[in-house]
């Protein structure tokens, strides 16, 4: 059994591919569901971000394996094979299990550090378990990754400074106002008319670092408009008017920065869209959706600046210098995490031998306690008979206790298939015996 990676990210597929392949919660269960139907894919379990659609998977061989994922990919996306192809990348065994501790530390994303990613994995994790596509060794992998994540970030300091994709977005409203009036920095936004678009935890963490960034007033719209009333309520310091949907177009005449960040699978702001509006302001949207809520040819409009996940990049590679000599500390502590799955994982080699030790043991237990019971007669009371019976059981424990703990401990894989194989001769425990 191998435990491959197959997926795309920030990092090998831009935003128009990724969001492709961004799997919405709604076609999860499918996708898993149609992912494990193929026989070579034993375990399964999707992590699908906005800057990252990765599929690990137990897999009996590892190039059928990776096959049967590519494939799926494929067709999902509607993207031949061939195409996208150069956008994907893989990991196979220790490589894999390395790739997902990193990425659930922050050390893979975007934003180096940044907090989300511990989530999405812990969200990947239970909806593994809830539709039962994960099994033991997946979901080990995912605890222990887990653990690295919080270690990483309780050990070091590069989780800190609340960093995110909307504090990078945030900041790039700052770079992009300041430039455009020639200033060479990061400027207040006090005096922009601010709009946000969507009202979920990427729209409150955008509202948050607007605050720190002197923004006192916006306006926030949503589908459901209730949500926004109540995003609102979190900043008493801020004036929020929260508004719907329906009410974009009049709001988007009116504001200066704009900033989406809803989970439609298409975009609503669109070239044909802003034609028939009359825009006075110059107009900065910020879109960090993906799939995208903003499309490509606004950014057509003379008097829009439109940026999305991708432009990111300019603002977040100005400050990961310091992060980077935090992330090689946490990759350390990575590395030993990788080694303690490991190890958990080779003991598992050991465990049909055990297993069978154990059955032998209690085979010969249960006989040899009949007999003593059998030779006892009726004179010995039911709590006697049931002394004995704890007795026998434990014996047998005591004696595998210290053979069983070996087999299990961390060693090289020689050793343990020696001790393996003389267990098995001394016990008479295989097939043919
Ligand atoms: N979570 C992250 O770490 C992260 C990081 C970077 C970017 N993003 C991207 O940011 C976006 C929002 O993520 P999130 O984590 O904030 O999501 P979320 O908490 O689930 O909130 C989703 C938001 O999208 C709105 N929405 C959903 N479907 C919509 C539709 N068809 N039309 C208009 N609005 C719709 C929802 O409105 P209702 O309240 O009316 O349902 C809600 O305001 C996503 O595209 C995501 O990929 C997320």
């Amino acid at each position: 059994m191998h435990i491959v990676v197959v997926g795309l990210s920030h990092r090998t597929a831009p935003v128009e591919v990724r969001e492709k392949l961004s799997i919405p919660d709604s076609s999860i269960e499918n996708s898993l569901a149609s992912l494990k139907n193929a026989s070579e894919i034993l375990e399964v379990s999707i992590l699908s971000t906005c800057n990252r659609l990765e599929i690990y998977s137990l897999v009996r061989e590892i190039n059928i394996g990776l096959s049967s994922i590519k494939e799926f990919l494929s067709n999902f996306s509607n993207i031949k094979p061939d195409e996208l192809e150069p956008h994907l990348f893989d990991f196979k065994q220790e490589e894999a299990v390395l790739h997902l501790m990193k990425v659930s530390a922050g050390l893979d994303s975007l934003v180096l550090g940044e907090g989300q990613i511990l989530s999405q994995v812990k969200k990947m994790m239970r909806i593994g378990q809830d539709f039962q596509t994960t099994g033991p060794i997946l979901n080990r992998l995912l605890t222990q990754s887990i653990s690295a994540g919080k270690k990483v970030r309780s050990e070091t300091n590069l989780g800190t400074g609340a960093v995110s994709i909307s504090s990078a977005a945030v900041e790039l409203a700052q770079l992009k106002i300041g430039q455009s009036r020639g200033i060479d920095g990061l400027v207040t936004l006090e005096h922009e008319k601010v709009l946000v678009v969507g009202a979920g935890r990427m729209s409150r963490l955008l509202i948050t670092h607007l605050q720190a960034k002197g923004c006192q007033n916006l306006v926030l719209v949503n589908r459901n408009v209730d949500r926004a009333v109540s995003l609102a309520t979190d900043f008493p310091n801020m004036a929020i008017l929260s508004k719907s949907l329906e009410e974009l177009d009049e709001y988007l005449i009116k504001s200066t920065l704009i900033f989406t960040s809803t989970a439609s699978e298409k975009p609503f702001i669109d070239r044909e869209r802003i034609n028939n509006l009359k825009i006075i302001n110059k107009l900065k949207l910020i879109d960090i959706g993906v799939p995208r809520n903003i499309s490509n040819d606004v950014k057509e409009h003379d008097r829009i600046d439109s940026y999305d996940v991708d432009d990111l990049q300019e603002v977040v590679s100005r400050n990961q210098e310091f992060r980077k000599k935090i992330a090689e500390e946490a990759e350390l502590l990575i590395k030993e995490e990788r080694v303690l799955f490991l190890e958990w994982w080779a003991s598992l080699e050991a465990v049909p031998i055990i297993n069978k030790l154990r059955s032998g043991l209690e085979i010969i237990r249960k006989e040899e306690l009949q007999k003593a019971l059998s030779r006892m007669g009726p004179d010995f009371s039911a709590r006697e008979r049931k002394v004995v019976e704890a007795l026998s059981k434990g014996i047998i424990n005591k004696i595998l206790h210290t053979p069983v703990t070996k087999l299990r401990s961390p060693q090289p894989r020689q050793e343990r298939q020696e001790s393996l194989k003389i267990v098995e001769k001394l016990f008479s425990l295989s097939e043919e015996e």
